[in-house]
């Protein structure tokens, strides 16, 4: 049995238009959106361009555009998307580099704006900075983005506002604010309570639907907002 995989291609280098490509793909139960692309890659044409590393759904370098919805290509079943067509496209509104491979510097862009690193309160003490697994609890799930883009991808917001933080920064905004280990809540909180930042989101909830480790984007955006009017409120910011 074979599939179809119809793949966008574009290469901005040699002045041809944006196109759709198709190649018969041998099926065998298991066979991943990613394998497939690997088959083709060694098999049909050299010349195709994807990204991967780990094949594992940590990376997160593999998300894109399967069959109508944002996903991570080495978690994605053939099987499971029940067609015989399968059409990949690149993320939506950041610039093709090449088939499938886009520019992801606005993406890392916004994501540095929120300084996503440890800020302890006293740093340079020497020791670990130790954490209750209670404490832990609450950056359960938000320390599980892996940074692959598919929210940004499929956020409207982000599409017409490249300033707009996105909400992969505001995940990870809401997890260093929640860390009790460190120091920079109002600081954090500052960065973000702007027209920029969360008050940008429009709550269209396609981040939530498309985050391929369940972490919802849009709950954080609005436990973020209750932080920051508390904070406003009691001129913290
Ligand atoms: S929040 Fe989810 S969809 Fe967005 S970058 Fe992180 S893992 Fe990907
Ligand atoms: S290859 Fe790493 S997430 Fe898919």
């Amino acid at each position: 049995m074979e599939k179809t995989f119809r793949i966008l291609r574009y290469d901005p280098e040699n002045g041809q238009a944006a196109r759709f490509q198709e190649y018969k793909v041998p099926y065998e139960k298991g066979l991943t959106v990613l394998e497939g692309l690997y088959y083709i890659l060694e098999n049909l044409d050299a010349t195709l361009a994807f990204r991967s590393s780990c094949r594992a759904a940590i990376c997160g370098s593999c998300a894109m555009h399967i069959n109508g919805q944002y996903r991570l290509a080495c978690r994605t079943q053939v099987s499971a998307l029940n067609s015989d067509v399968i059409t990949v496209r690149p993320l939506s509104h950041l610039t093709i580099l090449k088939d499938l491979v886009v520019d992801l510097k606005p993406f890392f862009d916004n994501y540095k704006k929120i300084e996503p690193y440890l800020q302890p309160a006293k740093a340079g003490t020497g020791k670990e900075y130790l954490q209750s697994e209670k404490k832990r609890g609450k950056i359960d799930k938000l320390v599980d983005c892996v940074l692959c883009a598919a929210c940004y991808g499929s956020c409207p917001v982000a599409s017409m506002n490249p300033k707009y933080l996105g909400p992969h920064a505001l995940v990870a905004a809401l997890r260093f604010i929640n860390d009790s280990r460190d120091g920079k809540s109002q600081e954090r909180l500052a960065i973000v309570a702007n027209d920029d930042g969360i008050f940008r989101c429009h709550t269209i909830f396609n981040c939530q639907q498309v985050c391929p480790k369940d972490i919802d984007p849009t709950n954080a955006i609005l436990k973020l907002r209750v932080k920051s009017f508390v904070s406003k409120l009691t001129g913290k910011i």
